[in-house]
């Protein structure tokens, strides 16, 4: 095990969080079991949820990763005492000394996420006011905030553009409000949750992103006092309540997470165990991991992903909000569809720009050719900004090892698992952005047989 990686387990630090750049030599299968923790896209709202509490909360589960760092740093300038509970992944969140931060240290915590906009319904509701700095995030595509502004001023905010960011008030409070969202946004249906659970009047959202990560926020709030009830077709109704008071919730595991290790094991002809992973949040991921030739065992303390040795199949795959294949599930699956015998297409009908990464696997010898606007005579799912994309992989093909870096979270790690499946000898930097979203991903990969070095 490299010094590195040991020492810093042995202290149960995220080593990914400060190392950049890997020496890694591929054409190894990984096999072993790792283990997921709290999903990245629920514990880091659930964070922003315990502001609206009267009384503190207790996360469980949640994955030392750079995203959560950012959020708590959000959270302390914001007045909110967090700290390790008893369990290893417990934070309790205290928000009784809520106050009003200065934009300069919102931008200084900030980084690169995206969190910050999710924090205006619970500092209107707290502080009557709040401050959001310019948002950054993956690269994926222009990521506006739209929906969520407009969702603000419907229920009586006022929005004011500042140099660096935006000023929120709400003059005279905020009031229930019937909000149809254009598409169905996972942040924008964040937004409206955490908005109109104290809002005066009853809210009703159409179009909602469902989730397992909205279901999860939507059990915390419950838990909290809030009254929500999902109805059918995407609609969701919040009875706006006075108070509302901490929670204790162990949050779901991350999905993103253990379908990237799947799609690793498959690309590596490897056998890899997935502890915490549970089947009814992957059921889509499951089939097409299926259809491609990998085989799956359920447990109930995990899923066991494996490649059964016979020749990978190509796949057509689109991307779509729940319950279809996620857009985060795509950039790891590539990787194992330059191994299949055929031609695969995938579709990505979320982003406008999501295939950046294939720019490092063609380098490696991957075959794949990205069709900006789609390909002719697909139909739109969504009629929005012209937006759909392809990526035609055709396989089997070998991949020889390169100098790549990281362009952002998801196409990262697939660079990582395209090092590891290629033969030879691989660099990858810029490998601090994966600490974002895999918790110790370099002792698990450790734990999983890969052969690499830590090069600074
Ligand atoms: C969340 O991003 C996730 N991030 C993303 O995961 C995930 O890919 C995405 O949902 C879709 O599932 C977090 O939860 C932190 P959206 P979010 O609002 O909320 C457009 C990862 O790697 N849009 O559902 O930002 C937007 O441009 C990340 O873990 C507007 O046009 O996604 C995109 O095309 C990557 N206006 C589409 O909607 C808006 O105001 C989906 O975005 C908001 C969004």
């Amino acid at each position: 095990m490299n010094s590195l990686v040991k020492e810093a387990s042995r202290a149960g630090e995220s080593v990914g969080l400060t190392v950049d750049r890997l020496a890694i030599d591929g054409g190894i299968p990984l096999k072993g079991r790792i283990e997921v923790r709290g999903a990245k896209n629920l514990v880091t709202k659930a964070m922003v949820a315990s502001l609206l509490g009267e009384t503190p909360s207790l996360l469980r589960s949640v994955p030392d990763i750079s995203d959560v760092r950012v959020v708590r740093g959000l959270l302390e300038v914001h007045g909110v005492t967090v700290t390790e509970g008893a369990e290893p992944g417990d934070l309790i969140l205290d928000p009784t000394n809520v106050r009003s931060a200065h934009m300069a240290d919102i931008d200084a915590h900030a980084g690169s996420s995206r969190i910050p906009i999710l924090f205006c319904g619970p500092l209107l509701h707290q502080l009557g006011e709040a401050f959001i700095p310019d948002l950054g995030g993956c690269r994926i595509g222009d990521r506006p905030i739209d929906f969520h502004l407009d969702a603000l001023r419907r229920f009586g905010a006022v929005v004011d553009k500042l140099p660096s960011g935006i000023r929120i008030t709400a003059p005279h409070g905020l009031r229930g409000a019937h909000i149809e969202l254009p598409y169905p946004s996972v942040g924008a249906t964040e937004q409206v949750l955490l908005t109109a659970t104290r809002a005066k009047g009853i809210t009703e959202l159409r179009n909602a992103a469902i989730e397992p990560e909205i279901m999860d926020l939507i059990a915390i709030l419950q838990k909290m006092g809030a009254i929500i009830s999902v109805e059918p077709n995407r609609v969701i109704l919040i009875e706006g309540v006075d108070k509302l008071d901490g929670y204790t919730h162990r949050a779901i595991f991350d999905r993103n997470e253990a379908a990237s290790w799947a799609s690793a094991a498959l690309a590596t002809g490897g056998d890899v165990f997935v502890g915490g992973a549970k089947q009814e949040h992957m059921m889509t991921f499951l089939n097409i991991f299926r259809k491609v030739g990998g085989k799956f065992d359920i447990y109930d303390d995990g899923i066991r992903f494996y490649h059964p040795g016979t020749p990978l199949k190509p796949v057509v795959v689109e991307t779509d909000v729940h319950p279809g294949f996620m857009t985060d599930w795509q950039q790891p699956l590539i990787v194992a569809l330059t191994q299949a015998e055929g031609a695969s297409i995938v579709h990505e009908t979320v982003y406008e720009n999501r295939f950046g990464f294939t720019d490092a696997l063609i380098e490696m010898g991957a075959d794949i050719t990205v069709h900006k606007t789609g390909l002719v005579g697909t139909a739109r799912r969504v009629p929005r900004r012209d937006l759909e994309q392809a990526a035609v992989v055709v396989g089997p093909t070998p991949l020889h090892g390169a100098d790549i870096v990281v362009p952002d979270l998801r196409g990262g790690f697939s660079h990582l698992i395209a090092a590891l499946t290629a033969e030879g000898r691989s660099t990858v930097s810029n490998v601090g952005i994966i600490s974002r979203g895999y918790e110790n991903f370099l002792a698990k990969l450790e734990a999983l047989g890969a052969r690499f070095t830590v090069e600074g």
